[in-house]
């Protein structure tokens, strides 16, 4: 039989390894592969993981355990493990599941293709380096396949913060930025192919500091500006950020820049200063709180979001309280929150950990707190005129959903409206998890 082969890819965790799953399909592509959207009828199943929070590793075994009938049945299958745990754990994953054939690392997966060869040949292939060629530049000779209208764009990546809870500086590597006209020409590409809004990614993305076009260095609100010169690119957003980053021309560009969506994404992760030091965050809750009366000087209608752990070791219900006051003092559009996770290698690992109940308890009551929030912020959009972009059908014939600019699910009966088209839209109600709307007449 022949016909290309068929990679399936399963990603894991945050967006930048959506980001890494599509450039992986891509190189992959170079080597004769097509996506496919199910396991088993692939020639290789690779798995994108994330090692942010704790059982990443168990998840990996578990997952490929049941591949492994379909290796019975297909010895030629080859399974891969990418991303976080790789980096993190890969020897180790391949010593203990002799299936997996290749490990590949965030910052080697341009070497993807070599790996695989390697592979066929019936070696084990490694690689987990932080390479010194510039894997974006190896992947630069993309497929001109159409888009849908939202698009990731990995501007930045690594992390030199090293707050005490976090793997990603030792996973992701240090801070890189990549060049501003690489990201132009990348951002230029997706336009025309079909796309109409870009994230910008990175794991500290706020800390961007690119060689510009001009010879000097770009700021990530440089950077903003420079899209918004692309005719056919609507919307820009980013994510995410550190607070300390929040610099004056990127607070500025809240308010200027009209392709720059109102919708900020800004972990601030407790609201005990002595938590934060012990996190060591290198930043205040009133710091914090004053840096988002600036944003919202900047943009009135901003919508926050942010991240939160419960349950960081010597945590007090003093401190418990503090991060509520916080979350109460900023009235957040959106937050994720999460208990914590002791992840080898951080300096918070060693140190006295709290009893699950203790923090499964705190969870329950900030994501009360941070649910009323929400609904209350997706309320009050009700009679509001916004922006949405249209994305795919709707559940119902005629019907479209699309993202609004505050990022919030709205659904529209209209047989008119077409994918990637953008509609001024009055909100008419809000539902569990979307609002509807109708158009507004021009
Ligand atoms: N435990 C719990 N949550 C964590 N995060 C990062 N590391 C941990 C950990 N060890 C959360 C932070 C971060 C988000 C991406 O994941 O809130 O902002
Ligand atoms: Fe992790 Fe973000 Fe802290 Fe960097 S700034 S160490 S990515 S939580």
């Amino acid at each position: 039989m022949s016909g290309p082969k068929k990679l399936y890819i399963k990603t894991y965790g945050c967006q930048m390894n959506v980001y890494d799953s599509e450039r992986m399909a891509e190189a992959m592509g170079g080597a004769g592969y097509v996506e496919t959207d199910t396991p088993d009828d692939a020639d290789m199943i690779l798995l994108n993981t994330c090692h942010i929070r704790e059982k990443a590793a168990e998840k990996v075994y578990s997952e490929l355990g049941r591949f492994r009938s379909l290796k019975d049945e297909k010895p030629d299958l080859k399974i891969g493990v990418a991303g976080c745990v790789a980096q993190a754990e890969g020897a180790e994953i391949m010593r203990r599941q002799p299936m997996v054939d290749l490990v590949v690392g965030p910052q080697s997966y341009h070497r993807l293709p070599e790996l695989e060869a390697k592979a066929r040949d019936g070696a084990k292939a490694l690689d987990t380096d932080f390479p010194v060629e510039d894997k974006f530049d190896t992947l630069r000779h993309r497929p001109r396949a159409r888009r849908g209208p939202t698009a990731f764009l990995t501007v930045q990546e690594g992390c030199d913060k090293f707050c005490a809870f976090c793997v990603v500086p030792y996973t992701r590597g240090a801070e890189v930025s990549r060049p501003a006209d690489r990201v132009l020409e990348e951002a230029r590409d997706l336009v025309e192919r079909g796309v109409r809004e870009i994230t910008l990614l990175g794991q500290n993305v706020n800390a961007y500091h690119g060689a510009g076009t001009d010879g000097g260095e770009w700021s990530l609100a440089r950077l903003i500006w420079a899209l918004n010169e692309i005719d056919g690119l609507e919307r820009i957003r980013f994510t995410t950020s550190h607070p300390n980053d929040m610099t004056d021309d990127l607070i500025a560009a809240h308010g200027e820049c009209d392709k720059l969506m109102p919708y900020l994404h800004l972990p601030v992760q407790s609201g005990s200063d002595r938590i934060l030091k012990r996190m060591n965050r290198a930043h205040t809750a009133e710091s914090y709180l004053r840096l988002i009366e600036r944003i919202r000087a900047a943009r009135p209608d901003i919508l926050m979001s942010g991240d939160f752990i419960v349950g960081f070791p010597e945590e007090t219900e003093a401190d418990f309280q503090a991060t509520l006051d916080l979350i109460e003092a900023v009235n957040y559009g959106y937050a994720f929150s999460f208990k914590y996770s002791t992840r080898p290698g951080t300096p918070a690992a060693e140190r006295d950990q709290l009893p699950e109940e203790v923090k499964s308890e705190r969870l329950q009551r900030l994501q009360a707190l941070i649910t009323r929030q929400q609904r209350a912020a997706q309320d009050a959009m009700v009679g509001r005129e916004v922006g949405v972009l249209f994305e795919k059908p709707g559940r119902f014939a005629g019907q479209m959903v699309g993202k609004s600019d505050y990022l919030h699910a709205v659904h529209v009966s209209d047989a008119n409206l077409s994918i990637g088209e953008m509609a001024r839209v009055e909100i008419v109600e809000s539902g569990a998890n979307s609002l509807a709307g109708r158009i507004k007449a021009a």
